[in-house]
């Protein structure tokens, strides 16, 4: 019998509170342990307590899936469920005390994202999607979840566009070339600095458009699933997946015209891999 999603979404949204309570406790105090890529790509102290942290508590109660997480990597295999986290989503911003920072879990039945949650604890926001179910926002400002649309009807030259960079230098100054391209047929940009979040305010109606090169699978599992479910088109170039290369996500018109600017000015490490 094929996993309930809405029971693998009620785990992924208590383990990513529990995780986003325990960066709380620390995000003013927080000390940088580790680098990756390059000196600036930073893990802190606090990284890697929080995915062990999720990873209990998806093991306590579905001990067989197969989990892959940003700091632990792959575990398990052969498994229906596997479990796509990002403890701490927009590291930087935890380090420098800024509000843009999210716990990310989404949950794939046989390679399809079902379920999935970002939870941006200083936002007091909380994203959460099924796959058929919607996108849902369950804010500490309000009281009742609001179902999310994303924006429709929105020209490229009136888009709102949010992106990110890469950490190492040379895909940066290629990902900074297409920006400079780009800023002037947009009406802006923004760069919040958590890949998850701005896919979910791209869900929430509070961007038109987002597009980055080199995140990675667990910087968009969930915020992906939650735009697509506000009715955003989310993919790569040329009819490829969401990726590495490229992961763009609009409303349906804006994908196209975007996607067929970033196609011409795409070169270099800031494109295809
Ligand atoms: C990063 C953030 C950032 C994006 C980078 C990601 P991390 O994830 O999502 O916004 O621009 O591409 O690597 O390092 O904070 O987990």
């Amino acid at each position: 019998m094929s996993p309930d999603a809405a029971e693998l979404l009620e785990l992924a949204s208590s383990a990513a509170q529990e995780a986003a309570e325990l960066l709380l406790s620390r995000h003013d105090q927080v000390r940088v342990v580790e680098t990756k890529s390059s000196p600036t790509d930073v893990v802190t102290e606090m990284d890697g307590p929080a995915e062990e942290l999720i990873r209990h508590r998806i093991l306590a109660a579905r001990p067989a899936d197969a989990i892959l997480g940003e700091e632990g990597g792959q575990t398990g295999a052969d498994s229906q469920v596997r479990w796509i986290v990002d403890p701490l989503d927009g590291t930087v911003n935890y380090l420098y005390g800024l509000p843009e920072w999210a716990v990310s879990i989404a949950a794939e039945v046989s390679g399809t994202v079902v379920a999935g949650v970002v939870c941006a604890p200083l936002q007091r926001n909380t994203y959460k999607a099924m796959l058929g179910g919607g996108a849902w926002l369950h804010s500490g400002w309000g009281p009742a979840p609001v179902r999310l649309s994303c924006n429709t009807g929105v020209d490229l030259a009136d888009a709102l566009v949010a992106t990110g960079f890469g950490y190492m230098a040379e895909q940066r100054a290629d990902q900074g070339a297409v920006v400079a391209q780009l800023l002037p047929r947009v009406r802006d940009i923004r760069r919040a600095g958590a890949a998850a979040i701005d896919l979910c305010s791209l869900a929430a109606g509070r961007v038109d458009a987002y597009y980055e090169s080199g995140v990675h699978y667990w910087d968009i599992a969930a915020g992906g699933l939650i735009a697509r479910e506000a009715g955003a088109r989310v993919g790569g170039l040329h009819g490829r997946d969401a990726g590495p290369a490229l992961t763009l996500a609009a409303s349906p018109v804006l994908f196209e015209q975007l996607h067929d600017l970033l196609a011409g000015l795409w070169t270099g490490s800031a494109g295809e891999s």
